[in-house]
């Protein structure tokens, strides 16, 4: 940047004004973008160093989405949907579909290891308009990996290319990838996989920085994913996932390995202040301080609203119960009130045990 700027003064220097004149002011922005192009994907312009949240199963849905959203996340993928489900138009899948408007830019993931069943499946996401369309190469479960799909095609990297730029050349949408590092640690050939992958199309890659066979075991390796940005053909942002589960580690991945943004998932559940911790702190090292008992009850209430808004009442009050254990973390005798909330099925119970938790803990300075 410093370069920039000097190119600025001195100009102005020139001009013996302190002023710069409208064409000026054009050409250092055309120098700017020239030598810091816009982040994109396809069409879609991006900040600087976007927050990405993770695809995550029973967990990325569209009240948990807007949550994360409202707290600074920028970009948002949903839950994988199964490329078949979709075709069967299994409830299951399709409800997957189901996006805000107000969590846009946002990215339907799928997965699948049938060409002509992901094309289909192409066909009926695009019908739902998101923005991206996202294939998963990383899931690392059995039952997904044995029919071939998610980490399953790191052991044929032909089909994932094929696969990929088919979806590229079926949509209008721009198409990103989610996959991990390789199949195991003596196959991992991302960096030639991810130049594979730009050549026929992907939008942007994110990658988790562990193997098929590691699962969610030992730590992540971000160098491995720097690699991949350091290679002077790639053009395409590169997203960095795994373990980012502070503030400081995404600065790592930006300042240290020069990453173009930072997917986040285990770290946001029941935590969605995540997101704009982590932008405070990267903008000034700003520390801060966890969210109080009133920011944490305004978040259940709003995510069990949703949920019964999207879901109707039954469903809407179970399948929120898995978030309130995070929700309401590190608060002291907090046992009674947790069982009330995950064992009441009606929601005027769920949001009177909330009254009574706002109630009982107002005075408590600091959780
Ligand atoms: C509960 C859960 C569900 C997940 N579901 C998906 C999924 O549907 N699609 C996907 O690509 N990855 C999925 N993942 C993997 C995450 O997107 C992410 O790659 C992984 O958790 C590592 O990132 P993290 O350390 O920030 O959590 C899931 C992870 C978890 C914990």
């Amino acid at each position: 940047m410093h370069t920039h700027y000097s190119f600025l003064v001195e100009e102005l220097h020139k001009q013996n004004t302190k002023e710069p004149t409208t064409k000026l002011k054009q050409t250092f922005l055309l120098v700017l973008h020239k030598r810091y192009p816009l982040l994109t994907i396809g069409n879609i312009s991006l900040p600087d160093f976007p927050l990405l949240l993770a695809p995550m199963e029973d967990v990325s849905d569209p009240p948990f989405r807007a949550l994360c959203k409202n707290h600074g996340a920028d970009i948002m993928y949903t839950e994988f949907i199964s490329s078949e489900g979709l075709i069967r138009d299994a409830a299951k899948s399709v409800q997957k579909l189901d996006i805000y408007e107000k969590e846009r830019p946002v990215g339907i993931q799928i997965f699948g290891a049938n060409i002509d069943s992901m094309l289909k499946a192409v066909e009926i996401v695009e019908a739902t308009s998101p923005d991206i369309i996202d294939i998963n190469f990383g899931c690392p479960v059995k039952k997904v990996v044995c029919k071939g799909a998610g980490a399953g095609i790191l052991k044929d990297i032909p089909l994932m290319v094929k696969l990929t730029e088919a979806m590229v050349k079926h949509t209008r949408l721009p198409v990103t990838i989610k996959t991990r590092l390789g199949w195991d640690h003596d196959s991992i050939k991302i960096v030639e996989v991810a130049e594979r992958l730009q050549d026929v199309g992907a939008a942007a890659i994110s990658i988790h920085g562990r193997t098929r066979a590691q699962m969610y075991k030992g730590e992540a390796d971000w160098s491995k994913i720097s690699e991949v940005k350091n290679n002077p053909r790639m053009h395409i942002p590169i997203f960095a996932n795994g373990d980012i589960n502070t503030p400081e580690k995404a600065r790592i991945i930006r300042d240290e390995y020069g990453l173009d943004g930072a997917m986040i998932g285990r770290a946001a559940i029941g935590n969605p202040w995540f997101f704009n911790e982590v932008k405070s702190y990267l903008k000034d090292k700003t520390v801060t301080s966890s969210p109080s008992i009133g920011q944490r009850l305004e978040a259940a209430r709003s995510h069990l609203k949703m949920a019964i808004d999207w879901k109707g009442e039954t469903l809407g009050v179970l399948e929120t119960r898995r978030h309130y254990t995070n929700y309401f973390k590190g608060i002291p005798d907090f046992k009674k009130y947790r069982t009330k909330m995950v064992t009441s099925d009606l929601s005027h119970e769920v949001f009177a045990v909330f009254d009574e938790v706002g109630d009982k803990f107002k005075n408590l300075a600091k959780v």
